[in-house]
């Protein structure tokens, strides 16, 4: 099977699992974690996934004690600088995604310069959610449009999510052995595949990437139609119709 999908995103999940049963704390989890998002998106690159976007920190994870959040905000800092000529020689572009206002002023420049950077690459694109939820972004999108005195449908909506510079994600991967979509692209995930890993992030790797890509060959996207209305024969068409 050759359907690679075209934007994949990320819920990375179980860095304080890997660290406590290493008997770390867990910002090292988070430090392994950043291994790991290194890896997959090399990874994604190679297999020809053109948009990757990452649940990196959540509007909620700043109820986290204050030491992990403060741990967070200085390895993405360190890891966005450390990471960038890597993102410049494989063409990678860099989107930030999410609430900006209460981002410290050190937080901010690094995002600005690594945006500012990458502007020019081509190749793949990265979305970064930090500081993200999808209820904060179907609101922020709402309050824009609404501001502009437009009416609120589904395409002014669309054109003012914090993705709309992406087609939505053909294939949601979350690893952690957790199902449920904690926040997460609310609005594009409406027709996503989901692949439920049980591996730790730290621990995923390019054979669970493989995984997940051959699971999502193996379905049928039917975005609400019948089997019948399909093109061509398929290894499911003889299922059930349900939503879709
Ligand atoms: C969830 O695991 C993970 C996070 C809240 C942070 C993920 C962040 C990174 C991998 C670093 C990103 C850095 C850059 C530069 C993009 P968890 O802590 O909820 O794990 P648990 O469920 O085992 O407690």
């Amino acid at each position: 099977m050759n359907k690679v999908p075209h934007h994949i995103a990320i819920v990375m999940d179980g860095n304080g699992r890997w660290a406590s049963k290493k008997f770390l704390p867990r910002v090292a989890g988070h430090r392994q974690g950043v291994d790991s998002l290194r890896r997959c998106v090399s990874a994604c690159g190679q297999r020809g996934v053109r948009v990757l976007t990452v649940f990196a920190f959540s509007s909620e994870n700043w109820n986290r004690p204050a030491e992990e959040v403060s741990g967070l905000m200085d390895l993405f800092v360190m890891a966005l600088g450390r990471e960038l000529p890597q993102l410049q020689a494989d063409g990678v572009r860099l989107y930030f995604v999410g609430e900006r206002r209460n981002l410290s002023v050190k937080v901010a420049a690094s995002i600005e310069l690594a945006e500012s950077a990458t502007r020019g690459n081509a190749r793949m694109i990265l979305n970064i959610c930090f500081n993200y939820g999808g209820r904060w972004d179907i609101v922020q999108a709402a309050a824009r449009v609404s501001a502009q005195g437009r009416p609120i449908d589904e395409a002014s909506l669309s054109s003012a999510m914090a993705l709309a510079h992406v087609d939505d994600p053909d294939l949601v991967i979350r690893t952690g052995a957790e199902q449920r979509i904690s926040n997460f692209l609310l609005w594009q995930a409406a027709y996503s595949e989901f692949f439920f890993s049980d591996k730790l992030w730290p621990e995923f790797d390019e054979a669970e990437l493989d995984c997940a890509i051959q699971e999502f060959a193996r379905r049928e996207r039917r975005f609400g139609r019948t089997p019948e209305q399909l093109d061509g024969p398929s290894p499911c068409a003889k299922l059930g119709s349900g939503q879709g």
